[in-house]
């Protein structure tokens, strides 16, 4: 019990008495606060600095992000982003054409051959793997009445695909697709360039009207 009432020797050997500390703190409570000395405006240059680095930063996503698709570049990928991304192959873009529904596949069917009586074959018809001039010209502006195909007489009438018309396909769309048929089915015949189908359209200006057998073969 008596020890609990005598003051802890301890205290008398702190390092700072009562009265030290008072004198410091009165001696702070004098001072004006070092705001010049703590505190600085940032330098105007590193505001011009970062505003154009975010600047920079967000027009080069904006540009060159490629929203951020993994289509645009993703060197992991392994199937058809990159097949789409791929310089375009004619015969794909030709076997497309040829099958996109109302066009060359409704009427000569998938595999070429046509229907008996009403629609001439693509296989083995020299219309298709012979001169390229009259093949460009059925394709752009379509034909009509008797032709002989393979041995078989038809008497009938197709749509052109070129510009102008209902498809209005492109110089290239009907390089592609004429391409298609020329190697398709066993055909072996060379490819028909877009030039060659430019020139053919710009010959024939703003011609509309179907081509006849007689008519196309007059040309060479
Ligand atoms: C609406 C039906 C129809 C469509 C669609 C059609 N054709 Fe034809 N095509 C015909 C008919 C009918 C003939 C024969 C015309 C005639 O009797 O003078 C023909 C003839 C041809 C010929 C010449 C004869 C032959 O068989 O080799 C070629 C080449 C040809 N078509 C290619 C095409 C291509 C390529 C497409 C698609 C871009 C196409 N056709 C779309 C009906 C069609």
């Amino acid at each position: 019990m008596s020890a609990q009432s005598q003051p802890d020797p301890r205290a008398d050997a702190s390092a700072v008495s009562d009265e030290t500390l008072m004198a410091s703190h009165a001696k702070l409570l004098g001072q004006q606060p070092d705001e010049k000395g703590r505190y600085r405006l940032m330098p105007l240059n590193l505001l011009f600095i970062f505003s154009g680095m975010i600047f920079f930063g967000g027009t080069y996503l904006g540009r060159f992000s490629g929203y951020f698709n993994p289509g645009v570049f993703n060197e992991y990928s392994t199937g058809t982003a990159v097949v789409a991304a791929a310089p375009l192959d004619p015969i794909v873009v030709g076997k497309k054409l040829y099958l996109t529904p109302g066009a060359c596949v409704t009427c000569h069917q998938p595999n070429g051959a046509g229907l008996p009586g009403a629609f001439p074959p693509l296989v083995n018809s020299e219309w298709v793997t012979g001169s390229e001039e009259r093949l460009i010209r059925v394709a752009l502006h379509g034909l009509q009445g008797p032709i002989k195909v393979a041995g078989v007489d038809y008497n009938s009438a197709m749509p052109g695909f070129g510009q102008g018309t209902g498809f209005n396909w492109s110089d290239d769309k009907i390089a592609a697709v004429l391409t298609y048929i020329r190697q398709e089915w066993g055909n072996k015949a060379g490819p028909i360039a877009v030039e060659k189908v430019t020139a053919v359209r710009t010959k024939e200006g703003a011609r509309s009207a179907a081509w006849t057998a007689a008519d196309l073969e007059k040309l060479p």
